[in-house]
């Protein structure tokens, strides 16, 4: 079985790349273990910081994030970093050719309960000219280089694409290599499974509220199909099922609280997924622009998601432009 750095060299990914990406790989063998250990390792529970979105750190968020930017802050190859648990990004003292965006651990609610969890990367060139600083960063998904993640689950597993097909690698834990198992992910167009928090349907907006409504009334309804609903509280683990056998994800916008009324950060989530997801095959929107032509104006910044199935991401979108978009 053909191992992750092998399989990158063959298609002609430049060493500096492959090189970002092998970091990636180290960090997450690590976290990998670290996970496994559960309660042994005494990293369970949550630690009294807050970080800069508000919610309660876990442990595990800590050390995955630590790993993760110490060691991309030592590779040659990495200009700079931003992290979901990092207040500004952190600039490198290499001059490396990229910048790296990533959130250390996704689902982190699933830690203690021995749920799936994730890490989601994003690389990026760090750009020619003027930009500095976190400007570097504001680039639209559409400009990433390579974008993947690894869910922790039963398997660890490593889903990336460096802008061609999307692969997948399982972590061998008995030699600690991630060895192809999946050439290519191929999402199938048309779905009958859907991911939602159904707990926020009272704060949602219209089109969310008419599209949802129309799948639950299955064959009796207008989409006159019975419908089956999902929902792992870790966007990896969701995506992850949606590459494997298709399906609609959504985290859309919400009025319960009108400071922030989407949950989902663009950088770090949105649009490394976007990018795997449009390279299997599948639609990824915020509802009414495709997410890889956003520009971020902020590195925190978040965004509406409606990502998987092309047709059912499309018929979903249809809901929006029935209705204006809410401010
Ligand atoms: P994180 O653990 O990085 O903060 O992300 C959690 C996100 C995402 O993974 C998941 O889809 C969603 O939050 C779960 O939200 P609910 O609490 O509404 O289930
Ligand atoms: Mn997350
Ligand atoms: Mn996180």
């Amino acid at each position: 079985m053909k191992r992750l750095l092998p399989t990158l060299r063959a298609d002609q990914t430049s060493e500096s790349l492959i090189s970002v990406i092998n970091t990636i790989q180290i960090a997450a063998k690590e976290i990998s273990f670290r996970l496994h250990q559960g309660a042994l390792a005494g990293v369970l529970g949550s630690t009294l910081d807050e970080n800069i979105q508000g919610e309660t750190q876990k442990k595990l968020d800590v050390v995955a994030n630590q790993l993760l930017k110490t060691l991309l802050l030592e590779s040659p190859n990495v200009h700079a970093i931003a992290s979901e648990e990092e207040d500004s990004i952190v600039v490198s003292p290499n001059s490396g050719d990229y910048l790296v965006a990533f959130d250390p651990l996704d689902g982190s609610s699933n830690i203690d309960i021995n749920g799936a969890v994730g890490t989601i990367f994003s690389i990026l060139r760090k750009p020619g000219g003027e930009a500095s600083g976190e400007s570097m960063f504001l680039q639209p998904g559409k400009a990433q280089v390579a974008a993947g993640y690894v869910v922790y689950g039963p398997a660890t597993m490593m889903v990336l694409t460096t802008g061609k097909d999307v692969r997948t690698f399982t972590l061998d834990q008995t030699v600690g290599e991630f060895l192809l198992t999946r050439e290519k992910a191929e999402i199938p167009d048309s779905t009958k499974e859907f991911a939602i928090n159904m707990s926020n349907q009272r704060h949602w907006g219209k089109a969310i509220s008419e599209y949802i409504a129309d799948l639950l009334q299955g064959e009796d309804g207008p989409r006159k199909k019975n419908f089956n609903m999902r929902w792992n509280a870790a966007m990896v683990a969701d995506v992850h099922r949606i590459i494997t056998r298709g399906g609609l994800f959504t985290y859309p916008w919400d009025k319960r609280n009108s400071a922030k009324p989407f949950k989902l950060r663009l950088m770090y989530e949105a649009a490394p997924m976007a990018l795997l997801i449009e390279k299997a095959g599948g639609k990824a929107s915020d509802g009414y622009q495709r997410l890889l032509d956003i520009v971020p104006t902020d590195i925190h910044q978040r965004v509406g998601v409606i990502l998987g199935s092309a047709e059912e991401v499309e018929k979903c979108v249809d809901y929006h432009t029935k209705h204006p978009k809410p401010d």
